[in-house]
């Protein structure tokens, strides 16, 4: 088992990574209680689709410490994450009056996370504990470190939201085993992103990595897990609250908002967008001479060996509308992240007119 520690700027979260960690879950959270910080409920909050795998394991797991425990299950998809749901869970916390002190676990993917993540940054101005148990490559890799939290508006994806480091994250690379494959594929396109921003090793591995499934697959995962979790805590350390360097997170992302929000975002899971932004940052970067050619030939055989798609499905003029309301645009200019090399970036704000005329070669 590897632990890690994120020094947030009001939390420090604990993150500890291993095979059948969900298994060993009680002895976890005793550490997380000792000093007399032991809350007097638990919420597990989850979506349908993991419940029916693992909300039993984890509150039996709960129930050891002689914990009262109650769960709250989401419709599984990023349909559920809005305010609605989040005054689903404020009633059913306060109908069993949860109070300040208590806890809540969210187990489940990057919805799950960042839903649980927002209920338990506000509900009572913010809960006491909040514990992050990823089922998912990609909330393993990325969203349940870090602490953003938040829901989407119609208006756009994560328009409404918090920072809050979790006390703890859980992450076992064998709760992997059971994901659908496109549900891996789509965490794929996040380790595929460390291995552009930071770190080539990681595209090294990715371009090599047994692609078929099984313990083999998760074995190797873990240790991608380790390092994509190490730089992340890196960025996160040095800038919480997105002001500069964790702005290279973001890579891909920009392209992949318009993307999503055109496919109300169900038609493509977030991976799959994200892996068709990466292509066209690339793409856009080679045609302005900061991205080295043979770039995009790279990541696209990378990303397409996982059987992700590069191709922009929809308009540019569509794309380039719908990822106005990107919130990491600042009046009429956006932060775009581009690679100078695979392993280091070059954010530039430019302004949204210069963003479309560059944008428009991904049409050809
Ligand atoms: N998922 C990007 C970030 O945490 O900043």
């Amino acid at each position: 088992m590897k632990e890690l520690i994120l020094n947030g700027k009001h939390n420090r979260s604990k993150i500890l990574i291993g095979r059948n960690l969900m298994k060993q879950a009680a002895e976890h959270f005793r550490k997380l209680f000792e000093g007399g910080r032991t809350p007097s409920a638990v919420c597990v909050i989850t979506d349908s689709n993991v419940a029916k795998l693992y909300l039993q394991q984890v509150e039996e797991e709960l129930l050891r410490l002689d914990l009262p425990v109650f769960h709250y299950i989401i419709p599984a998809g990023e349909e559920s994450k809005n305010l609605n749901t989040i005054s689903q869970i404020y009633d059913t916390l306060s109908n069993r009056q949860f109070g300040r002190n208590d806890m809540i676990v969210a187990l489940g993917g990057g919805v799950t996370g960042d839903i649980a993540g927002f209920a338990a940054a506000t509900y009572l101005r913010g809960v006491r504990h909040l514990v992050q148990i990823p089922t998912t490559l990609l909330a393993q890799v990325d969203s349940s470190v870090g602490g953003k939290t938040g829901v989407d508006l119609p208006q756009g994806k994560n328009l409404v939201g918090a920072f809050r480091q979790p006390d703890m994250v859980l992450i076992d690379p064998a709760v992997l085993e059971s994901l659908p494959e496109d549900v891996f594929i789509s965490g794929m396109a996040e380790v595929i992103k460390y291995g552009c921003i930071w770190d080539e090793d990681i595209l090294k591995i990715a371009e090599q990595m047994d692609c078929g499934g099984g313990q083999n697959r998760t074995n190797e995962l873990g240790a991608l897990i380790e390092r994509c979790v190490d730089i992340k805590i890196k960025v996160v350390e040095e800038d919480e609250t997105e002001e500069g360097l964790r702005r290279i997170l973001n890579f891909g992302h920009t392209v992949a908002h318009g993307v999503e929000k055109l496919g109300n975002y169900t038609e493509l899971s977030h991976g799959e967008a994200v892996a068709i932004g990466m292509a066209a940052a690339v793409k856009m970067g080679e045609n302005a001479g900061i991205t080295p050619r043979g770039s995009y030939e790279r990541l696209t055989a990378v990303l397409q060996r996982y059987g992700l798609s590069i191709s922009l499905t929809y308009p540019v003029e569509a794309v380039y509308e719908a990822l106005l309301t990107d919130k990491k645009k600042q009046g009429n200019s956006i932060h775009f992240v581009f690679i100078e090399a695979f392993g280091k970036t070059q954010v530039r704000k430019i302004p949204v007119g210069e963003l479309k005329q560059m944008m428009k070669a991904l049409g050809d």
